[in-house]
């Protein structure tokens, strides 16, 4: 329900224009002064007369309604009070009715919008640092199809460079089909790690490295049967995680799907002539004299990852006309994006100004936290294990008797993991603790999950909804701050959409589940008469939808008993 147009509709003034009107309403600081409001200070000049006054005059041509009950001016104010029970019937109605489909919209229009995230280097560990973009992405892609947006999910694997040539010496070196058989992309890691080592007293690796991966270049079979061993290796093993973290992709064109590509944009470049030489190397100068230039290629001829992305750019546009295209990476990024697109700007691509640098955070463990350590380097699958184990252990000691334990000590561990690495704003570093983001009483993923199964077991205690209903069991600022909240809920996606930002989602779900909280330790349901009763379930139902269609945009499952 449109309750900002409700009470635009609602006022019977000349001389100012609705849609201005429309565009102030917002809502009170203190919801004790109202539901909504309108201030009337940006008035003042165009009417020439004091805020207070024109408030005063809103407030009195005002037809009240069944929904709006009460209206005062103060202070320049213009303050609406809904009718609680009729803001609640109309919202649990709106929510009930809509089921799944609550919050979600057509503004998008089947407009398309490109994902690149996650984007994993092959034969590198999957580590923690693609957590938070991967948890990102996943939210981003799913909010925005909530929304009615066409949206391409892109793996833009690192699949392209000289470190390939380095593992193919390694692999024919020290490593073994049977090895990495059984131990997959850690196998790969090691006999990397000990090229790198080896190469220190035999300097001779490192042409024979160049070699080989120039025979990659070359399309040399061996190579070349090689270097897609590896990948199949490393997106066996990714493919797992993206499973349990519920995220999917559109398409894995990766760097090395440029290949073929880069000569077009480097000879427009040169033809624009915005390439220039540097050193024997090609570069683009920048205006901007504290903007590193944009180097595109080798002295050797070899071409960069800023090369890689300028050909993405344009493949993308012809392929999927998008209308924007984000890019899911951290901020120590920043340059590179900033460099590419103003190379694209700078040769006219009017599109440049929808592309999107989604930046975020770096992601920490706590000291010591972890057990499974490869040098530096955390396993996100081991992280995940360790969170899932630890859920189970909890479960075993609150609820030993419930069925499916493992299923739903998975649901919460991954839960907690997601939710917790999308509660703060993306730009933000954290660090990620374990006992944290399972803390059941905190501001957590298993928190929500929590109460989520709570309105469940509402309904194991009450039995169905009776047709009988009184709305009266809502009169109540308890409910009412529920019901406020519901109603927002399509509000929620919208920002949270336009500002990449999955964490107003999280708060959203954070603050439902704390009011249904307080609702439930404060208002009796089952023991209440019958309609009342049933008023109060009602609510709790569309609590349940909500929280839910909330949680699957972050991609998290709900236990329905816990
Ligand atoms: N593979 C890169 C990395 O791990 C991220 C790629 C991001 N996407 C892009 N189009 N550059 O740093």
């Amino acid at each position: 329900m449109d309750y900002k147009q409700l009470i635009i509709d609602s006022i019977n003034i000349e001389g100012v224009d609705k849609s201005e009107l429309l565009a102030l309403v917002a809502i009170p600081k203190d919801s004790a002064m109202g539901d909504l409001c309108i201030p009337c200070f940006k008035l003042a000049k165009e009417m020439k007369k004091s805020p207070m006054a024109i408030a005063d005059e809103i407030a009195k041509s005002v037809t009240k309604s069944e929904m709006i009950e009460e209206v005062t001016s103060v202070a320049g104010f213009v303050n609406f009070k809904f009718n609680k029970i009729a803001f609640a019937k109309q919202t649990l109605q709106d929510v009930l009715a809509k089921g799944e489909d609550y919050g979600k919209s057509n503004e998008g229009n089947g407009k398309t919008v490109c994902i690149d995230y996650s984007s994993v280097n092959i034969a590198k560990p999957f580590h923690m640092g693609h957590l938070l973009n991967t948890a990102l992405g996943g939210a981003i892609y799913r909010i925005y199809t909530a929304l009615g947006y066409n949206v391409v999910g892109i793996n833009h694997l690192g699949d392209w460079g000289t470190q390939f040539g380095k593992l193919i010496v390694a692999f024919k070196r020290w490593g073994s089909k049977q090895e990495v058989e059984k131990r997959g992309v850690r196998a790969l890691v090691d006999i990397y790690v000990r090229f790198h080592k080896e190469e220190e007293s035999d300097p001779n690796l490192g042409d024979e490295a160049r070699a080989w991966f120039k025979a990659i270049e070359d399309g040399n079979a061996e190579a070349l049967e090689l270097f897609e061993y590896f990948k199949g290796v490393t997106l066996k093993e990714v493919d797992r995680i993206y499973k349990r973290l519920h995220v999917k992709f559109d398409s894995y064109a990766g760097e090395s799907f440029y290949n073929d590509k880069m000569q077009p944009v480097l000879d427009e470049l040169t033809a624009k002539g915005l390439l220039q030489e540097s050193d024997g190397a090609k570069v683009v100068k920048f205006e901007d004299e504290n903007m590193a230039p944009c180097l595109l290629q080798r002295s050797d001829g070899a071409t960069l990852y800023a090369t890689r992305d300028m050909a993405a750019a344009f493949y993308r546009k012809n392929t999927y006309d998008f209308y924007k295209c984000l890019y899911v990476v951290a901020y120590q990024q920043n340059l590179h994006f900033q460099q590419v697109f103003k190379v694209l700007d700078m040769m006219g691509c009017e599109w440049s100004k929808d592309m999107v640098h989604v930046a975020h955070g770096m992601v920490s463990l706590e000291n010591g936290a972890m057990s499974t350590r490869e040098g530096n380097v955390v396993f996100l699958e081991d992280v995940l294990n360790t969170v899932v184990e630890k859920a189970l252990r909890v479960i075993e000691e609150k609820n030993p008797h419930l069925a499916d334990k493992e299923k739903i000590a998975e649901q919460i561990g991954v839960g907690a993991t997601l939710f917790g690495v999308l509660y703060n704003s993306r730009i933000k570093d954290m660090v990620f603790s374990i006992d944290k983001v399972l803390n059941f009483e905190g501001e957590t993923g298993p928190y929500v999950q929590y109460t989520y199964a709570r309105c469940n077991s509402l309904f194991d205690k009450c039995g169905e909804i009776g047709s009988e209903i009184d709305y009266k069991g809502l009169d109540n600022e308890v409910s009412k701050a529920i019901v406020a909240l519901l109603d927002r809920y399509p509000q929620i996606l919208q920002e949270s959409a336009k500002k990449y930002e999955p964490s107003v989602v999280t708060r959203y779900a954070i603050d439902l589940a704390q009011a249904f909280n307080k609702f439930y330790f404060e208002c009796k349901i089952g023991t209440e008469a019958e309609e009342i009763k049933n008023s109060r379930l009602l609510l709790t139902k569309a609590v349940r939808q909500v929280l839910g269609n909330a949680l699957g945009l972050l991609g998290i499952e709900t236990p329905q008993k816990m």
